[in-house]
Order: C-alpha cells, then sequence, then structure tokens
C-alpha cells in the first residue's frame, strides 16, 4: 500500500480508463516515461509536462529488454513509495507502473523499433541493442497513453535524438518536450544511477561536468578544432584515477556525427561516458557557436 494518494494503475486496461475520463473531461494528456528510482531530475520533467499538460501521467517501468545481459537489471534502484510521492508531490495526476508480464505478455515481442545508425554510436555502441529497447517500449507507451506530450531528459541525449527520430519517421502524434539536465550544487548530472556512489566516487564523479565545463571554456575562447575538444574532455576525465573513460566525443547534434570543425551556428554537442567505482555514468553539453 502507497502511503500517497496518487493513483497507481498496473494495468493497460486501468491506466487507458484514467486516460480516457481526463480526455472526457477536455484535459490535455502528458507522459513522463522513466523506470522509477526518481530524483529532482524526475521531478522537474513532471514539473515541464504538468505546466504544458492538464493530466500527466508518469510511467515507472525498468523495461528488461533495454539491459544488457552483464548490465544492472537485477540491481537496479527501486523506491516505489518514494517515486509515488515524488509523483504526487510535483503534479502527476497518475502513475502506470506494470510489471514486465502486463508489457511483455508472451514473454518477449517479435516486433521491435529500431532507429539505426542514431542507436549503433556512443551509448549504442558500448551497449548493443540497447536502443532497440528504449525505442520499443517507448513506442509501446506512446500507445497505451498517446499523450499530446512526452517529456525526455536532455541527459539521455542519445535517447532524446533516437525518441525524436521515431516519433519523426513512424508520423507519431506526440511532441516531444526536451527537459533541460538537473545537477547537484557540484554540477554532478543527477541520475538514478548516482546512487551506487559511495562518497568517494560521488566526489570523483563531478571529474564528468568538469571535463564539460572546460569544453565550453575552449569552444567560448574560440576553439573550433573538434579534436583538441575531445583531447580536453579526455584529459580531463583521465586525471581522476577512479574514473574509467569510455568516450569524449564532439558531435552534431541531430545527427550524433562526429565534427572535424565546431559549426560557427549552434549544433554541436559534447558527449561523454566514463565509469566510477561501480556506476557507468554519461553527461553532454551543447556546445556554443
Ligand atoms: O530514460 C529512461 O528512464 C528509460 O530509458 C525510458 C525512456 C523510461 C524507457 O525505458
Amino acid at each position: 500500500m502507497s502511503r500517497s494518494e496518487i493513483p497507481v494503475a498496473s494495468s493497460i486496461a486501468s491506466v487507458r480508463d484514467f486516460i480516457a475520463a481526463a480526455r472526457q473531461s477536455g484535459k490535455s494528456i502528458g507522459l513522463v516515461p522513466t523506470m522509477g528510482a526518481l530524483h529532482e531530475g524526475h521531478a522537474e520533467l513532471v514539473r515541464r509536462c504538468r505546466s504544458e499538460c492538464s493530466f500527466v501521467v508518469v510511467s515507472i517501468f525498468v523495461n528488461p529488454t533495454q539491459f544488457g545481459p552483464k548490465e544492472d537489471l537485477a540491481k537496479y534502484p527501486r523506491s516505489p513509495e518514494a517515486d509515488h510521492e515524488l509523483c504526487q508531490a510535483n503534479g502527476a495526476d497518475v502513475i502506470f507502473e506494470p510489471s514486465p508480464a502486463e508489457m511483455y505478455p508472451t514473454g518477449g515481442l517479435a516486433t521491435f523499433v529500431e532507429v539505426p545508425g542514431l542507436s549503433d554510436v556512443l551509448e549504442g555502441a558500448s551497449r548493443p541493442g540497447h536502443f532497440r529497447g528504449v525505442a520499443t517500449v517507448v513506442a509501446k507507451l506512446l500507445n497505451i497513453v498517446q499523450p499530446d506530450v512526452a517529456a525526455f531528459g536532455r541527459k539521455d541525449y542519445q535517447q532524446l535524438c533516437v525518441i525524436r527520430r521515431m516519433v519523426t519517421d513512424l508520423d507519431l502524434p506526440v511532441r516531444i518536450l526536451p527537459v533541460p539536465i538537473v545537477r547537484d550544487a557540484d554540477g554532478l548530472a543527477m541520475s538514478s544511477r548516482n546512487r551506487y556512489l559511495n562518497a568517494q566516487e560521488r566526489v570523483a564523479a563531478t571529474v564528468l561536468s568538469k571535463s564539460l565545463h572546460r569544453a565550453v571554456a575552449a569552444a567560448r575562447g574560440g576553439e573550433r578544432s573538434a579534436d583538441r575538444i575531445r583531447q580536453i574532455l579526455a584529459e580531463t576525465i583521465e586525471s581522476e584515477h577512479m574514473a574509467k573513460l569510455d568516450y569524449a566525443e564532439v558531435a552534431d547534434s541531430e545527427t550524433l556525427t562526429p565534427l572535424d570543425q565546431l559549426p560557427t551556428t549552434s549544433g554541436a554537442v559534447a558527449l561523454i561516458a566514463a565509469r566510477v567505482g561501480p556506476a557507468r555514468l554519461i553527461d553532454n553539453v551543447v556546445l556554443p557557436a
């Protein structure tokens, strides 16, 4: 039993009933897809979505198909009580919290959504199959909820690109609302995986945002060589002995194609991934033109 009063629908039929009633009373529908272990970054997603829609559904589903066989599915943090309270406190109207059996009744799917190219680089190269799992479950959630607006954090920048492309390519009738990254006071981007860090690792993890600050400062100072920016990112992260760099990339902000030079108009993004202790962390920043 949840201590909060927000309704929790665990079946597709019941969340659709809530949504049909909201539509009947003229409300616009927003969706915030999450995997739970909610934090201030998610709270911001809910608030932004609520400011644009009169009825907000938060889905909480740790989607098994986006985890690789050696990834942290079994250990992924779960905090249902606190999640429900956060949703209620930030203006959500209903939580959709299905079981894996509700989402994948036959144990798996025969139909998948794939966004090749965008899905194969960066996170996709390190986590094969990840974006197929993400795109497919997001397509299912969009079909279940049929929202006017769906909110996604810029923290998962590549995920946002993949979902936007899927929505465009499949003419899905939804507006994607990108929400800025929420950072702790020391610059660390909020992430459910930050819970894996001990106090020392937590301090070491701030090297990710430091490297992005240095990249932005270099771009502001007139540096146009993408290789030099990559080098600044990599050297900064490697200067922290507890951080193990996975990638440091400077890419086109829509296609994610690696750049040689920063464009003179906007359109470049710096993306990084590193392992700190048990956590694999990602971060990014749009570079100034
Ligand atoms: O960003 C996440 O939490 C997940 O990838 C999402 C979009 C909820 C799909 O499972």
